[in-house]
């Protein structure tokens, strides 16, 4: 067994990436039976359930969306809080109890969660009807432990990320929008966070291999791509060949595929180039994800995040100023370790000055590992519930006002799938992220239409077809 050592995550020693092909050898052997995969976090691992999906599929797989069908059960889980943990840990009572009933159910657990020895211990102490653990850096391993299978449990996790596969194959979720990751692991090291322990150390996609694979989304009949990274524009760092994010960016745009987007950006590692190529290319889409965590500089500097407030407020408006329509969000974390009232109201202020489109919003949740969890917190949970809720308040009303700007104006909206209420709608995304219910048959999506905007709400807009408005 290999276990992940945080100590080398620390020291993230530089040698060289290697780049490796994964070899598609499988057979479909498993005939009449289903997978049941759940997916925890963020998009990097929506992304690596496609990968999941493409192995369980080619070894014969179906998909089902009911536990008690299921012949394996994947759950790829996140670490990034303990809710999200809980979670995973939350479903394993079901999977175990379907295990009495189904012997040769496998049950196999990977992800971030998987990244962390005490955890692995913990599974493999007190859940030993776990079939298969593996880790982020190799979900190519799957389809030969499934056939493998035997009846000790398979623990699989590599600490060593010093690698970057190519070749790899998705079953994607959608025919009209697609992710793209870019680079891997993260390099940052916030205080707070367990992401670099989970997927390792910063490392590039060379660009060629990145462009071919936009081509053939494109030739594919794709209407968007997603360039995902834990830190997009520190894209092209490790790789010392002359290019970075920016270039990479219009590479990509001058492919022509509709719509381009890019998640996250770090306010750090963002330049002019870059503000420069969204404000230059229509296919770029306006729209940045900035996340900013807290409003003052004493905790900003506790969280290692290399920014101030004057730095963050002065980017912030460059990007204002030269992208027309920008829509900005971000992410907050409210109670970090010792925050006081006086940085509390730091965060409401930058809120207030900002008026972000929208913001994720968490309570700090100490991860075992990473340096915050070490730091001693003298505010109590009831405090820090208390202040999420005045700071969603705050930042649910800005994302209304955004949303109201919208109202009677005629914005492209490209419509992504069905509405899950209502049969007779579709629902879809403007150029700016706002998601849209539109009026209309599945006809429409995979376009790009003109969508009349009804109605604003805090987290959605209605809209409908112009051409339906003009025949009114
Ligand atoms: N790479 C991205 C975000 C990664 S995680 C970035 O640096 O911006 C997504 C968000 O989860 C973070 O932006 C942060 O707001 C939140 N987060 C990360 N660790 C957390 C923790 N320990 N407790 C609460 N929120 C956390
Ligand atoms: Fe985590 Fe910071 Fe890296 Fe984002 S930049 S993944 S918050 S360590
Ligand atoms: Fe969670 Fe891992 Fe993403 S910890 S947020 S799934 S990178």
């Amino acid at each position: 067994m290999n276990l992940p050592d945080l100590c080398i995550a620390k020291d993230r020693q530089k040698t060289p990436i290697s780049y490796l092909d994964i070899k598609h050898d499988y057979q479909p052997v498993f005939k009449n039976k289903k997978y049941f995969l759940r997916t925890y976090g963020c998009q990097m691992n929506v992304h690596d359930s496609e990968e999941i999906k493409y192995y369980l599929e080619a070894l014969g797989f179906e998909a089902t969306d009911i536990l008690d069908e299921a012949d394996v059960v994947v759950l790829n889980t996140c670490a990034i809080r303990e809710n999200a943990k809980d979670k995973v840990y939350g479903y394993l009572g079901r999977c175990k109890h379907l295990k009495k009933l189904k012997p040769d159910l496998i049950i196999c657990l990977c992800g971030c969660l998987m990244e962390q020895p005490h955890e692995i211990e913990n599974l493999r102490h007190n859940h030993s009807y776990i079939d298969i653990i593996i880790g982020t850096h190799n979900l190519h391993d799957l389809p030969a432990l499934i056939i493998q299978k035997s009846p000790v449990q398979q623990i699989e996790v590599f600490s060593n990320s010093d690698q970057v596969w190519e070749n790899v194959r998705y079953e994607r979720d959608s025919k009209v929008c697609a992710w793209i990751n870019i680079t891997y692991g993260c390099d940052k090291f916030c205080t707070y966070c367990i992401v670099p322990y989970t997927r390792g150390r910063e490392r590039s996609r060379k660009m060629e291999n990145i462009l071919q694979e936009v081509q053939e989304l494109k030739a594919a009949g794709y209407q968007e791509v997603t360039l995902l990274g834990q830190n997009v524009n520190a894209y092209g760092n490790d790789l010392n060949l002359g290019y970075d994010f920016a270039t990479l960016l219009e590479e990509v745009a001058k492919i022509g595929i509709p719509r381009i987007r890019f998640v996250t950006s770090h306010p750090w590692n963002f330049t002019d180039q870059m503000i420069e190529v969204i404000a230059k290319y229509d296919n770029v889409m306006p729209y940045v994800h900035l996340p900013i965590q807290s409003g003052s500089d004493a905790i900003l500097k506790k969280m290692n995040r290399r920014y101030t407030i004057a730095e963050y407020k002065e980017l912030f408006h460059k990007i204002k100023a030269k992208v027309k329509n920008v829509a900005i969000t971000t992410d907050i974390i409210v109670g970090f370790p010792n925050e006081t009232a006086k940085d509390f109201q730091a965060t409401l202020d930058i809120v207030k000055e900002c008026e972000f489109d929208n913001a994720f919003t968490f309570i700090y949740s100490p991860r075992v590992g990473t340096a915050a969890a070490l730091m001693k917190d003298e505010v109590s949970m009831a405090e820090k519930q208390k202040r999420l809720k005045q700071l969603n308040d705050l930042v649910n009303s800005y994302s209304l006002k955004s949303n109201q700007k919208l109202l009677g104006q005629t914005v492209k909206v490209l419509v992504t799938e069905a509405s899950e209420k209502d049969q007779h709608k579709v629902c879809g995304y403007t150029e700016t992220m706002k998601l849209v219910n539109i009026e209309g048959g599945q006809d429409l999506i995979g376009k790009i239409i003109d969508v009349t905007i009804t109605e604003a709400k805090s987290f959605s807009l209605d809209g409908i077809v112009k051409e339906k408005v003009l025949t009114k």
